[in-house]
């Protein structure tokens, strides 16, 4: 059985994720890639730290021990931040590394730098959880939806406000106490006011709208406003009108350019976006082709963002199985028994 070896750089909350499902579904994706995979070394800042996940991983806290070791094939970066994130991810491709991304923080200032770099290297760069969490928003636009021009995109992408907005909206709960619990249970960025600012949501807008309009959109271009003026006042006002305050992300194209921006709006509840609650995220995207389509899912959290980050990794393992003399076919399945309606 063929084996890839991937260095982690990260061990938070989804670091931990993707290492939970490379282990809980292990002998399925080894039968869906006829491929092992098998995480190595993981790097972090503290080696002394306690963990909440084990595994047959080396920790380590010298970058080199993964970008210099020439078994790695996969560095999967998931620590967050600017720099050194971007210097480590430049330096993979110069090593002939693969790589799979959840910052958006990065790919929203960088992600064209980035992407050239990959390109020039012939080697892969993909950041399905750096939007929306699990929801496979990425692959359906680089895909399923790759035949439509896209017109519009609407979405809810930030977990962390969704369930702050939700929990004000529905039990009345405090804000700053609904925020606490987001940080506990790992939604929330390492700087929160990211989330509440509105920038977090920005900078997926504009990863979707520069591929859904095969364009360079950086997150300087979004006009951003947050939640963090939203009162009980504002939450009881806009139920008198049978309406919810959401956090929007739009971007629309049109003849004279791309408008994309992010604030908060007051839905009326008929609207499908309306009922999108707690954590959960949903994008609408209009294409001429497929008409109205929305996708629907956990935006943020270590499982549903860990989700993500392996489908990746299975993809970048396929690619080089393909590209590999021994070419592995990955499309295998498992024998099982086919019920029939009598049964
Ligand atoms: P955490 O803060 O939980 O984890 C970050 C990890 O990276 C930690 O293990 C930390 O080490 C390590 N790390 C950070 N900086 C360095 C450094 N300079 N050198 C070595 N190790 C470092 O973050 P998350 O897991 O929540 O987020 C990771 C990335 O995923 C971010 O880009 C985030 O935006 C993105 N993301 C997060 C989602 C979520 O739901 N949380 C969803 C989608 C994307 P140590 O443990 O020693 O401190
Ligand atoms: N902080 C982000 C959110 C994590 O709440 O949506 C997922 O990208």
């Amino acid at each position: 059985m063929q084996e890839v070896s991937i260095g982690l750089l990260g061990l938070g909350t989804v670091g931990s994720g993707v290492i939970q499902i490379l282990q809980q579904n292990a002998s399925d994706i080894q039968n869906r890639c006829q491929t092992r995979i098998k995480v190595s070394k993981v790097l972090v800042r503290n080696l002394n730290a306690p963990r909440n996940i084990q595994g047959d991983f080396t920790l380590t806290d010298q970058v080199e021990d993964i970008l210099a070791d020439p078994q790695i094939h996969v560095v999967v970066e998931a620590m967050g931040g600017i720099e050194p994130a971007r210097t480590y991810i430049l330096e993979a491709f110069k090593n002939g590394k693969n790589v799979v991304t959840a910052n958006k923080d990065l790919l929203a200032i960088h992600g064209h730098e980035l992407l050239d770099a990959a390109k020039e290297a012939g080697k892969d760069l993909l950041f399905e959880a750096s939007v929306a969490g699990g929801i496979p928003i990425i692959a359906a636009l680089k895909q399923s939806l790759a035949g439509n021009k896209i017109t519009e995109v609407l979405g809810i992408i930030n977990g962390t406000t969704n369930y702050i907005l939700t929990a004000m909206t529905e039990q009345g709960r405090d804000y700053q106490e609904v925020l606490e619990e987001a940080q506990m249970l790992g939604y929330a960025e390492a700087d929160p006011s990211a989330d509440v600012d509105g920038l977090d949501a920005a900078r997926k807008l504009a990863i979707l709208s520069s591929i859904a309009f095969n364009s360079r959109v950086t997150v300087n271009d979004v006009y951003v406003e947050g939640i963090s003026k939203i009162t009980a006042e504002d939450i009881a006002y806009a139920r008198e009108l049978d309406s919810t305050i959401k956090l929007l992300a739009v971007a629309k194209s049109q003849a004279d350019g791309i408008e994309v921006r992010v604030h908060p709006a007051i839905l009326p509840n008929t609207h499908p976006l309306a009922s999108v609650n707690g954590v959960f995220n949903a994008i609408y995207l209009v294409g001429d082709a497929v008409g109205e389509t929305m996708f629907y899912g956990r935006g943020a959290g270590s499982l549903p963002t860990g989700s993500a980050v392996v489908s990746d990794i299975i993809q970048v393992v396929r690619n080089l199985n393909t590209h590999s003399t021994a070419n592995i076919n990955c499309t295998c399945y498992n024998e099982l028994p086919i019920k029939s309606e009598q049964d």
